[in-house]
């Protein structure tokens, strides 16, 4: 059987730093200073969320993990596809899951799996790529922000089923994810299908745990930002002088990762020709994890042209895996 396995790359080295350059210039010049979560995941950080993914207190890769093992059989026979694009695909773990459930059908052809991390994407394409012989694999390097249009269309107008797992949707702001909807929903054909998991509204003290592990993993995930910093603009940031937090605010439903200077101290950005002074305590953002429910995640779709047909969660109501198609389309009930 023929198979083919490539990987198509949109992030230049150069784009890349340039965009690296503009949000650290942003972020550490902006009062309260903040830095966006996409440079938490260098090969480092890859390797730590998937870390994180399995440690007692991180129940959403579990739950979602449920539902998927639960749900896949009917996921593949309502979407029909013929091509599984992932977005934000980290290792792919889960994906096998939804691989194995469309396989069945006899009609996936392809898998198209979409990450900013480009060695995780090449690593988890070529696992993919042995696992599913029969199954093309198209990796795509690239950045929600800009290279969504650059993803493969289908064929001949097949059906597609787009996923977006981990809730990693709840990492954007309202209009960030606003914008991403919206670029995902006029990216659809009326056959094609969207999957999105998303992390469910709970008890505070359960959010702030699965966020404040014991083995201090999430610790280092969050602080491998100054390092990427460090590495790639010739910054001097003193990592073991910052401690890790997470909170959750209730009024933004969301629970916000932080990193607190314990002292006061000045960094040099070298490749920026700046230097940032940090206050003792003082607090930078570096990621939020929106919390939804059934009627948020609905009405942010019915916003960008987008109908909830399924709604599935995992029996304790942790998490759940929404599953949508063109407001105009017909393909689900
Ligand atoms: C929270 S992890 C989820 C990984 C995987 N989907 C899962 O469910 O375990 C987020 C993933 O999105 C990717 N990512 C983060 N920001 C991105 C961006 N701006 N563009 C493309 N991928 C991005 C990361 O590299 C990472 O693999």
């Amino acid at each position: 059987m023929s198979t083919s396995f490539t990987i198509e790359v949109h992030t230049d080295k150069e784009d890349s730093l340039d965009s690296l350059r503009e949000d650290v210039l942003t972020g550490l010049t902006s009062q309260p200073k903040e830095l966006p979560p996409k440079w938490f995941y260098d090969k480092h950080g890859s390797d730590l969320f998937e870390r994180i993914t399995r440690l007692d207190e991180y129940y959403p890769t579990r739950r979602e993990r449920e539902i998927l093992e639960t749900r896949s059989q009917e996921i593949a026979a309502l979407s029909q596809a013929e091509s599984l694009v992932e977005l934000g695909s980290g290792t792919a773990k889960k994906t096998h899951l939804l691989l194995n459930a469309l396989e069945k059908t006899g009609q996936l052809q392809e898998f198209i799996p979409f990450d900013v991390s480009e060695k995780t994407l090449r690593e988890s394409a070529a696992l993919l790529n042995q696992h599913y012989p029969s199954i093309s694999v198209h990796g795509v390097v690239g950045d929600f922000q800009h290279h969504l249009p650059f993803l493969p269309q289908s064929q001949n107008n097949s059906p597609r089923l787009i996923v977006f797992l981990g809730g990693t949707i709840g990492n954007f702001k309202p209009k960030e994810r606003i914008a991403f909807l919206n670029q995902v929903a006029s990216g659809m054909k009326p056959k094609d299908t969207f999957l999105l998991g998303t992390d469910l509204l709970k008890n505070k003290a359960r959010l702030e745990a699965a966020y404040n592990d014991k083995e201090n993993i999430t610790a280092a995930f969050n602080k491998n930002i100054l390092r990427v910093v460090n590495r790639e603009l010739q910054a001097d940031f003193a990592v073991e002088a910052f401690d890790h937090l997470a909170r959750f605010d209730q009024k933004n439903s969301w629970i916000e990762m932080l990193l607190r200077s314990t002292r006061h101290q000045t960094v040099h950005i070298g490749a920026l020709g700046i230097k940032v002074e940090f206050a003792a305590n003082e607090e930078m953002r570096t990621e939020v994890s929106t919390k939804f429910t059934q009627e948020t995640v609905k009405n942010e779709l019915d916003e960008t042209g987008l109908k909830l047909s399924e709604w599935w969660t995992d029996p304790a109501d942790d998490f759940a895996l929404s599953l949508s198609h063109l407001c105009n389309s017909t393909i689900l009930r």
